[in-house]
């Protein structure tokens, strides 16, 4: 259970590798956490500076310093392919990577701009396909674990979020193709998660309001509150284990049964 002198809650990562895009904030600063707890070194992408380095402290005490933060856009492939080289010189070869840098905002397909919906597809979508391409090389082969961060988005129709939803789809899309091409002989599992309201995330916050909308939005749902942050790192953890080395391909719905309500509905009131 430990590391040098560091002590973790299981030495289940211990000696393995995260890198982890979007990973100075919300549902993927909570899955480097929650890695961290377990020993893993933790390389944090993302694009605020100071965020990062908030996010490298707060990791770096739970794992004895071994995280290494990274500033960059992952809609720039040579910069993203160079931190992800950078990683692999300090830590050695990737045992899991995390895509799951996004962006989102309300707004009408109609009075929308080619580059507002650009900009949503290019960090959810082609972010998600150059954090994974550009991490291949690197990869333990056999046995990385890839995982994508997805959205009921992706095969709900959610007015307002046309670019959100394409994204999102071409994300799982992404995972099931990668799922296919890099298993085999290659050995690396794809898989991803499909979290719901996640309390106190930009995301929310963005599309609901932290306030009455988002507290209306949830007390329809099955499971009629929002999920922690916790929840979605626990089933990360539990993606990247020794417990699910036979599935890949596949998207795991964590969204207090959103999913099961059908699609049109709105964030916006
Ligand atoms: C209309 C908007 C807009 C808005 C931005 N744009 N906000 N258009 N309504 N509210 C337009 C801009 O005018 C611009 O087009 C284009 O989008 C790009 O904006 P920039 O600010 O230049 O781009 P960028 O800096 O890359 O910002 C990307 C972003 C921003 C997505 C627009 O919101 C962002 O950085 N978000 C990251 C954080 C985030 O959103 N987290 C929550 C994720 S939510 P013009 O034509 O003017 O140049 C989430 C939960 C699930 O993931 C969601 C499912 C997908």
């Amino acid at each position: 259970m430990s590391a040098g002198s560091k002590v973790f809650k299981s030495d289940l990562l211990v000696g393995q590798t995260a890198l982890i895009t979007g990973g100075s904030s919300g549902i993927n600063l909570g899955i480097a956490r929650r890695f961290a707890e377990h020993g893993a070194n933790i390389a944090i992408v993302a694009r605020n500076p100071e965020k990062i380095a908030r996010a490298c402290e707060e990791i770096g005490a739970l794992n004895g310093g071994r995280v290494l933060g990274c500033s960059v856009d992952v809609r720039d492939y040579p910069e993203l392919a160079e931190q992800v080289q950078r990683t692999v010189a300090q830590f050695g070869p990737l045992d899991i990577v995390i895509a799951g840098a996004a962006g989102n905002f309300l707004a009408p397909a109609a009075a929308m701009s080619d580059n507002a919906f650009a900009a949503v597809v290019g960090i959810d979508l082609l972010g998600t396909f150059n954090t994974f391409r550009a991490s291949f090389a690197h990869l333990h082969k056999p046995g990385a674990r890839l995982l994508a961060i997805s959205a009921p988005q992706a095969t709900q129709v959610m007015p307002l979020q046309s670019h959100a939803c394409a994204a999102k789809a071409g994300v799982e899309s992404l995972v099931r193709n990668l799922a296919v091409e890099w298993g085999g002989r290659i050995g690396v599992t794809v898989n991803g998660i499909s979290p719901g309201c996640v309390a106190g995330t930009e995301g929310v916050a963005r599309l609901a309001g932290n306030g009455a909308m988002a507290g209306k939005l949830v007390s329809h749902l099955p499971i009629p509150r929002m999920a922690t942050v916790d929840e979605m790192a626990d089933l990360a953890l539990f993606l990247v284990s020794p417990l699910a080395t036979y599935m890949t391909g596949q998207i795991i719905a964590l969204d207090g049964g959103v999913s099961l309500l059908g699609g049109g509905m709105r964030l916006d009131g």
